[in-house]
């Protein structure tokens, strides 16, 4: 997919961004009031979490109309407009697809629940016995009763999510229908109706929830890879340009099955962000990530390997499930992940708010998300009442904001008083010049593969060569450098003298390599 090659996402929480009505919610309107700050920045592509009716009881995760924006938001002509004035600017915007599971609200979900047969019954999976809670020797046979008189019902990921039914790998119980199974072939039609109503109101493709648990009882996840197979096939004979990212967590499975891109890393709620680092406040990277950088720089490697030109790992700085690299990172060791993030081979995801450094605030938390809502307070805008992000009483806020004075907002980062912004806005225009740093671009790695510092990289396109050095470590570290080396972004302090690359603690350096030639020159800022 073409436009992906340089497409930076920046992933927005609706209800968390931007209040423009008072009423302490996010909404529609005030995305599209901020697309100058974002394109600004230098993102020019979205992913909204789901923004769909629902009775909220997991942030929105729990869907009770697919068709339609929930009310506090805004409406479908405001998401129409929305994808109208991304593009303009040159953005490209994915919805999130919640394809696993509904909320129990949902009308398909109650029409299933009757007990006289009606076209709903088979659309969900239910057990004949009403209080069948499931073999737990199994890892996800999650049955819930008490809501039918029909049955219990299979759970998806929590008990207000029922899992649709797209059938089994390999069947085990009576009520259980086979992945080919005309009614599961069915299911999907359903949901592929939901994906073209978006597609065609202009929206760019999807980010797509749980994507490598559709089909159950599936442990090599065969028939979930045909699932996705036969699905890209049919969205992309009618739209071409669309593209489905996966939350799957392995790219090496999800590319083949036909994702053009899946996170890579971890998919744990806590802590286990791959950019992340217990040790609260230092640099990050030391020993995290089961073995360190070397080992996750050799895990990308392999994933590469195994996914070939056909898609790219999605790289990401944090989302609405795992506490904020800020919770582990200061500033300035932020500004060398993000200098890796985006100069590594892949797709870039940044969070909202990552990109000035916001923390993660304990102790909070909203419509079930539990832990996970300290990663989900408000956007920090500016220093007026709760913090430029909405007029409503504080009380009624979404979640609170952060009230530390030390808070970052956008108006001092816009006013190049925050080095991470700073950073990062410097990493996207130069990865926008540069071919060679783009998802498609060739990866080296020349230092760093064992897991010593400073981690030295060659990205390529054609004749353009480029060598990345960063050392995100509380050391300073050298490395051998026979490069003739022309700079093009230092941060901290990284300098290359007598055959060595010599950094401080937490710095980077990008540099043109000698007798390459570049397809474009860097903008100046
Ligand atoms: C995904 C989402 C998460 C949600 C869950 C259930 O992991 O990212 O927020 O709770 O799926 O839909
Ligand atoms: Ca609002």
């Amino acid at each position: 997919m073409k436009w992906l090659n340089d497409a930076v996402f920046y992933e927005i929480y609706p209800q968390s961004f931007l209040d423009t009505n008072g009423d302490g919610i996010g909404d529609i309107p005030g995305i599209i009031a901020r697309l100058d700050y974002i394109s600004g920045t230098g993102f020019n592509a979205i992913w909204l979490n789901p923004w769909f009716e629902s009775p909220f009881r997991d942030a929105e995760y729990d869907i009770s109309d697919f068709y339609s924006v929930a009310k506090r938001y805004g409406t479908n002509e405001d998401a129409r407009r929305l994808f109208a004035e991304a593009h303009k600017r040159g953005i490209h915007v994915i919805l999130d697809l919640v394809i696993c599971h509904t909320a129990p609200e949902h009308p398909w979900f109650t029409a299933s629940c009757r007990l006289e047969r009606n076209e709903r019954s088979d659309l969900f999976i239910w057990s004949p016995m009403l209080s069948y809670r499931g073999d737990r020797t199994e890892p996800d046979d999650y049955y819930i009763s008490g809501w039918s008189p029909k049955g219990s019902y299979k759970a998806s990921f929590f008990a207000v999510q029922p899992a649709v039914n797209y059938g089994f790998g390999k069947v085990r119980h009576p009520w259980e229908m086979p992945y080919s199974h005309p009614q599961c072939r069915k299911n999907r039609a359903l949901m592929l109706e939901v994906m073209r109503f978006w597609l065609r109101m202009g929206c760019d493709g999807f980010r797509v929830d749980m994507a490598g648990s559709v089909v159950k009882r599936d442990p090599e996840q065969k028939y979930t890879q045909k699932f996705w197979r036969e699905t890209r096939k049919e969205i992309e004979a009618e739209f071409p340009e669309a593209v489905l990212v996966s939350e799957w967590f392995n790219p090496a499975r999800s590319i083949p099955a036909g994702f053009h891109v899946d996170f890579y890393g971890s998919s744990s709620f806590r802590n286990d962000n791959w950019m992340t680092h217990e040790n609260k406040g230092k640099i990050p990277f030391t020993d995290h990530y089961a073995g360190g950088l070397g080992k996750w720089i050799q895990d990308l490697e392999k994933t590469r390997a195994a996914i070939g030109k056909k898609g790219f790992p999605g790289l990401f700085s944090g989302n609405h499930d795992v506490w904020r690299m800020r919770h582990y990172s200061s500033l300035q060791a932020m500004a060398v992940n993000m200098a890796l993030l985006l100069t590594l081979p892949g797709c870039p995801f940044i969070y909202y708010g990552d990109e000035i450094g916001m923390k993660y605030l304990p102790g909070v938390s909203a419509e079930g998300s539990d832990s996970r809502g300290g990663s989900r307070t408000p956007m920090q805008w500016n220093r007026t009442g709760n913090l430029g992000f909405s007029t409503a009483d504080p009380q009624k806020l979404y979640l609170p904001v952060d009230s530390s004075d030390d808070a970052p907002t956008v108006e001092e980062a816009l006013a190049g008083k925050n080095p991470l912004y700073t950073a990062i806005k410097q990493l996207l225009a130069l990865r926008k010049a540069h071919k060679a740093l783009q998802a498609q671009g060739e990866f080296r790695i020349e230092h760093g593969r064992a897991g010593r510092f400073p981690l030295a990289y060659e990205r390529s396109c054609g004749k353009e060569r480029l060598w990345v050095v960063l050392n995100p470590t509380d050391r300073p570290a050298e490395c051998v450098c026979k490069h003739d080396l022309k700079p093009l972004l230092v941060g901290g302090e990284c300098r290359i003298h007598n055959g060595k690359a010599l950094l401080a603690p937490a710095s980077y350096g990008i540099y043109l390599l000698e007798g390459s030639s570049p397809k474009n020159k860097i903008r100046k800022e």
